[in-house]
């Protein structure tokens, strides 16, 4: 790999960067212009970030090809897109930087080039004012995936404190980039796509809960009107934080199109005195040109490629919340843990209930001491018998949260997110706990490793209940220092105790993020069980995440909290393609349920290494009555498909199913597959193909399809194709 690099005391004048940096399906185009009279001062310009171009391209000769007029109306040195858009290159569009001295000096810097190094992966180069006192090093990593990792760091030279406001990593976009799509949601309701067509102007995503947010973009999408899962150019970034956050897709009259993102800062939250630094958090970029399916891919195998990604086989979970909710007594958990690993569970999970005095939801946070009320014997009884009957043991926490009502606080009241001498409003009845006061921190510390120490867990449920408003400390915005005390506080468990599992959840998939999940094993998508509700989240959470980080547990028949009713099939279909779990009472099953209990999770652990591995497709529906997925084996040997009916079809005829993904010239073998003991479907006789199986091209399969049976909302059908 070639590598080219030079540094100097000043700006680079001649011979700026210029580099192309290429995965399999992406490159990125970045060339510093001559320096001719009249034209742009040689700052480095992001020319290309799309489809892959040929090796042996020569990134400065694409220079003059993207060289602009000067128009009328203009300024008169031709506006180019620089790789730090600044004012002081005449952008007008939405600034990388915006912060100041107390003075007000300092806001509008001109950064010029001083180090550069580059390779056909990274590309890093460190821009200085001297006058300014600023300086910004970036790093644009390509990775293999086709991820494009943007880590900016900003320095105060000066000699005076510098305050940012705002300090955010922008890429380009082509101008038939007209269409966004990005997802919102509320509790029970994550990841609810929403579409809209770009106008001259911003489309900001401001998240201001304190945490990732249940309404987060999770990605926020530009592309070609029209793409869908399968098809089209898209552009996607998500930002790497579990704070505040702005995401931004701009196009202005000037003739540019760009998205960015940023952590959301309060007026001088972060002030750096001479010589400190602020680390923006990564902002991570893909390309596709085959719609959201090729995006989601690149993420996935990103996160997949990470020597942290959980690399055993995901362990099914029973979650004892909503079997038991606050009811723990040692005798029915016991009798759970048995009917439990019966059916084939791995990984049994404690929930809220255990400590201090937390019999509902109104006291105990923050008392992390097994509670001698519920558990004379401390939690040995319970653990032993779950470890004896072959199981994980797993324990739930909320360990940024206090309730009032809590020793805890009753001892340490100023240990709390606050205003000054004012409280924020309570959200479930609790507080948060200011993790920057380094007293509350060693606590929390403490505390669990402890509890880590002590006892024989396996996995922490990390759970987080309230959005986080007025987070002060010390009377001045705290939220920025909170957060990187969470990852540090994260770190340092991990680092303590190698072995633990953590799931990060958040009133259900409030903290999705690439911050947390670089500390984390797996998130909790949505506290909403109604299989109907998961097909959306799931198939969304997808757009980011591969299915093995994504916590899918099969709920009770009627839903908690919904009230909707649903069959096992249909719960188990659902559930199946994630990390899979129950969360139900299986003691109140009769023999036939848990047989198909059983099933499922025989089905889950059978296919298990397919759904966890392989490469996910969505098919494109032209209503919203229906779902339909799948996950193909990366050698394309097998694959697993499920279109689910959540409300009435509109026409009398069912449609075809095409399976997508397939080894083209390869023949199938294609069968219904009965998942939790039973038809999936009232109607399994008919066409014929659904009793007699078929064999046919995977190309045919793609663009042809397979008739659907009539099927009825909340029926599911699954389908195995193997080759022949
Ligand atoms: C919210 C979580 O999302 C639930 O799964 C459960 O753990 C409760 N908190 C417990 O309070």
């Amino acid at each position: 790999m070639s590598r080219t690099e030079a540094r100097t005391d000043g700006p680079l004048l001649a011979g700026g960067p210029s580099a192309h940096l290429r995965s399999t399906t992406t490159s990125l185009v970045i060339v510093t212009p001559e320096v001719v009279p009249g034209g742009p001062r040689p700052t480095p310009v992001l020319v290309h970030w799309g489809a892959r171009l040929p090796d042996d391209l020569e990134p400065a000769a694409l220079g003059p090809a993207v060289d602009p007029p000067r128009p009328h109306g203009a300024p008169d040195t031709p506006l180019l897109r620089p790789l730090l858009p600044l004012g002081s290159d005449g952008w007008r569009l939405g600034p990388v930087l915006r912060g100041a001295r107390d003075d007000g000096r300092g806001w509008s810097p001109r950064l010029d080039v001083v180090a550069h190094v580059s390779d056909a992966a990274t590309f890093t180069a460190t821009f200085a004012d001297a006058d300014a006192g600023l300086r910004v090093e970036i790093t644009l990593a390509l990775s293999p995936e086709g991820v494009l990792a943007v880590d900016q760091r900003l320095t105060n030279t000066g000699t005076q404190p510098f305050a940012v406001d705002e300090f955010g990593a922008f890429l380009p976009l082509p101008a038939r980039a007209t269409q966004v799509l990005d997802l919102t949601g509320r509790w029970c309701r994550e990841r609810d796509p929403q579409r809209i067509d770009l106008g001259m102007g911003a489309w900001v995503r401001e998240g201001r809960r304190g945490r990732t947010g249940h309404d987060s973009p999770l990605v926020s999408v530009a592309g070609v009107p029209g793409f869908t899962f399968e098809t089209g150019e898209v552009w996607g970034i998500h930002l790497g934080w579990s704070g505040d956050s702005v995401y931004r897709v701009e196009r202005s009259p000037d003739g540019f199109t760009q998205v960015g993102a940023c952590e959301r800062l309060e007026h001088a939250e972060v002030r750096l005195a001479p010589g400190a630094s602020y680390t923006a958090p990564t902002l991570y970029a893909a390309y596709s040109a085959t719609g959201l399916d090729g995006l989601s891919a690149c993420f996935h195998d990103f996160l997949r490629a990470r020597p942290g990604h959980p690399g055993t086989p995901r362990p099914v979970v029973l979650n004892t919340w909503e079997a038991v909710y606050f009811d723990h007594r040692l005798d029915r958990l016991t009798a759970l843990a048995d009917v439990a690993a019966s059916v084939g569970v791995e990984r049994f999970v404690l929930d809220d209930g255990w400590f201090g005095g937390r019999r509902d939801d109104t006291a105990g946070l923050g008392d992390w001491y097994v509670s001698p009320d519920m558990w004379p014997d401390g939690l040995d009884p319970l653990i032993s018998h779950v470890r004896a009957l072959g199981m994980e043991f797993g324990l739930w926490v909320e360990p940024e949260m206090v309730n009032p009502d809590s020793d805890l606080y009753r001892a340490h009241p100023d240990w709390v997110l606050r205003v000054g001498d004012r409280l924020p409003p309570v959200w479930r009845n609790q507080q948060v706990l200011d993790l920057g006061n380094a007293d509350a921190f060693a606590h929390l510390l403490g505390r669990l490793d402890a509890l880590l120490t002590e006892y024989d867990i396996a996995y922490l449920k990390w759970d987080h209940n309230r959005d986080l408003v007025e987070a002060g400390h010390d009377g001045r915005p705290g939220l920025h220092e909170h957060t990187l005390a969470l990852y540090r506080l994260l770190d340092e468990l991990r680092a303590r105790h190698p072995g633990v599992e953590i799931e990060s959840c958040a009133s259900g998939g409030g903290r999705v993020d690439f911050g947390i999940l670089a500390r984390t094993d797996r998130v909790w998508a949505s506290d909403s069980n109604d299989s109907i509700e998961r097909q959306h989240i799931q198939r969304w959470t997808g757009l980011l995440l591969p299915p093995e980080l994504v916590g899918a547990h099969v709920g009770a028949e009627v839903s908690h909290t919904t009230h909707r009713h649903l069959g096992l099939a249909f719960r188990s279909a659902t559930a199946l393609f994630g990390h899979f779990g129950l969360e139900l009472d299986l003691t109140a099953l009769d023999e036939s349920e848990l047989i198909g209990v059983r099933d499922a999770i025989d089905t889950h652990k059978r296919w298990r290494a397919l759904l966890h591995g392989g490469r996910t497709v969505r098919i494109d529906l032209p209503g919203a009555d229906a779902v339909a997925h799948g996950v193909v084996a990366l050698d394309g040997a097998e694959a697993v498909y499920s279109y689910a009916q959540l409300s009435t079809a509109p026409t009398e005829a069912p449609p075809l199913f095409r399976l997508r993904g397939l080894d083209a010239s390869a023949h199938y073998r294609v069968r219904v597959v009965p998942v939790a003991g039973g038809p999936n479907t009232h109607q399994l006789r008919e066409p014929r193909w659904i009793t007699e199986g078929i064999t046919t091209s995977g190309a045919a399969l793609a663009e042809v399809g397979l008739r659907l049976p009539v099927l009825v909302p909340a029926e599911a059908l699954l389908l195995h194709a193997e080759r022949v």
